[in-house]
């Protein structure tokens, strides 16, 4: 990759309110000399928002071919907090991979993450060129603890996570999910292997999944378990990094699997948090539905307020073996609001550790197989999480 463009890092939608919180981190955090820029679709926005931090604007109107092309060419790295991404992101990725700029964004839109796999991971990868979508609470939280735990282990073993968080809804996540909701039926199954390289080939070599109830007593923890919104993303990105881990000899083993689902105080809270997800899902899946949430809800551009934000946590309980006999456990956590401070620590320092060249191989990727133990050093270096 050229040291000769005009940026080592622009992050692009970053009028947005992930985009004005990952704005500010970066500036608190980029090592001197980084030579930092922000982007947005609005002149008068960007502009304002630029001369705040003191960084150089670029403009994106419409983020279409031309002004991505120009985006991915002007930067080592482009960090993208611009959703939708299935709307707003593939001419960006498209032109990231065409340029050889390493790319990292916020999405967790599965069918669109496979698309991105198709389209660049094959040239991507012989180029060197690194794109690590998912790079936010989704997925990297739980995508670097199952390497921790199962590096520290050395064992190949199956992992359970349960997430215990507080946190608050963002207008654009709302509006990401009603807008997929637009284009899949949010109840549909999807293929547990949907990430891998090879989906099919994956499924039949994964020992069988444990059939567990939606709603279950977690053995000796005297807490419950109940399905977990996120799960669908983290599941996924988990088992690629698997997988790609496994092509360079350094994967999670044949006796590996990944099932992750919401610590519940008991009984009453799981049924109840079971309750919410179906009544979520059954809005989204009906136009009716969709419009009563995206006129009720946080709309884009609005998230939770500073207080809240702050308030917030995530902890990340990961059990290795059966659930009844663990061989080990470990508890992950990690600092603020899930949606915002978590996924923008995550997203900030994933792009700060592209553009260092730290990344140790390039496709369409995950944070653990690209970024690793490194990733999470930089992210408790920063405070972001403790584990025990
Ligand atoms: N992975 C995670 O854990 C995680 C956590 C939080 C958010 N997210 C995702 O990140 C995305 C942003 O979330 P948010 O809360 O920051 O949403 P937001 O406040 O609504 O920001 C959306 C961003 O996209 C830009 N945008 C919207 N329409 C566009 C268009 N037609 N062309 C170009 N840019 C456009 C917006 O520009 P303007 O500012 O000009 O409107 C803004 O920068 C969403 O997709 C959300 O689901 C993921």
């Amino acid at each position: 990759m050229s040291d000769e463009r005009e940026f080592d890092l622009v992050l692009q939608g970053a009028t947005g309110f992930t985009g004005r919180l990952a704005a500010a981190e970066l500036c608190k955090r980029a090592p001197q000399g980084l030579r930092l820029a922000i982007s947005g679709r609005s002149r008068e926005r960007t502009e304002a928002l630029a001369e705040r931090l003191g960084l150089p604007a670029l403009v994106t109107p419409g983020l279409d071919a031309d002004a991505t092309d120009d985006l991915a060419a002007r930067s080592r790295v482009v960090l993208s907090c611009a959703g939708p991404f299935s709307r707003y992101g593939t001419l960006l990725v498209d032109a990231c991979a065409r340029h050889g700029t390493h790319y990292a964004d916020l999405s967790g839109e599965l069918v669109w993450i496979r698309e991105m796999i198709d389209r660049h991971h094959k040239t991507c990868s012989d180029a060197g060129v690194t794109l690590i979508p998912a790079s936010g609470f989704d997925s990297v939280p739980t995508d670097l603890g199952v390497q921790a735990l199962l590096s520290d282990l050395g064992e190949s073993l199956p992992v359970t996570g349960f997430f215990a968080m507080r946190g608050g809804l963002n207008g654009g996540t709302l509006y990401s999910g009603i807008a997929l909701a637009e284009e899949e039926d949010p109840r549909a199954p999807i293929h547990p292997h949907l990430l891998d390289p090879d989906p099919e080939a994956a499924l039949a070599a994964t020992p069988r999944a444990i059939k567990r109830p939606a709603v279950f007593p977690i053995p000796g923890r005297g807490r419950w378990s109940a399905p977990f919104l996120m799960a669908p993303v983290n599941e996924r990105v988990v088992r690629r990094s698997a997988a790609l881990l496994a092509e360079e000899g350094a994967g999670y083993g044949a006796g590996f699997r990944y099932d992750e689902s919401l610590l519940c105080a008991n009984r009453f809270h799981a049924h109840g948090m079971r309750s919410l997800l179906g009544i979520a899902g059954q809005l989204l899946a009906s136009p009716a539905g969709r419009w009563a949430l995206g006129r009720f809800g946080p709309s884009p551009g609005q998230g939770p307020s500073a207080r809240s934000i702050e308030q917030g946590f995530a902890r990340l309980t990961l059990v290795a073996g059966a659930l009844d006999a663990p061989v080990a456990t470990r508890t992950f956590s990690w600092r603020g609001d899930p949606s915002n401070a978590i996924t923008v620590n995550c997203l900030v320092q994933t792009g700060l550790a592209l553009a260092a060249g730290e990344a140790r191989r390039g496709g369409v990727v995950t944070a653990a197989s690209a970024l690793g133990s490194r990733l999470l050093e930089r992210l408790a270096g920063v405070q972001a999480l403790t584990w025990f």
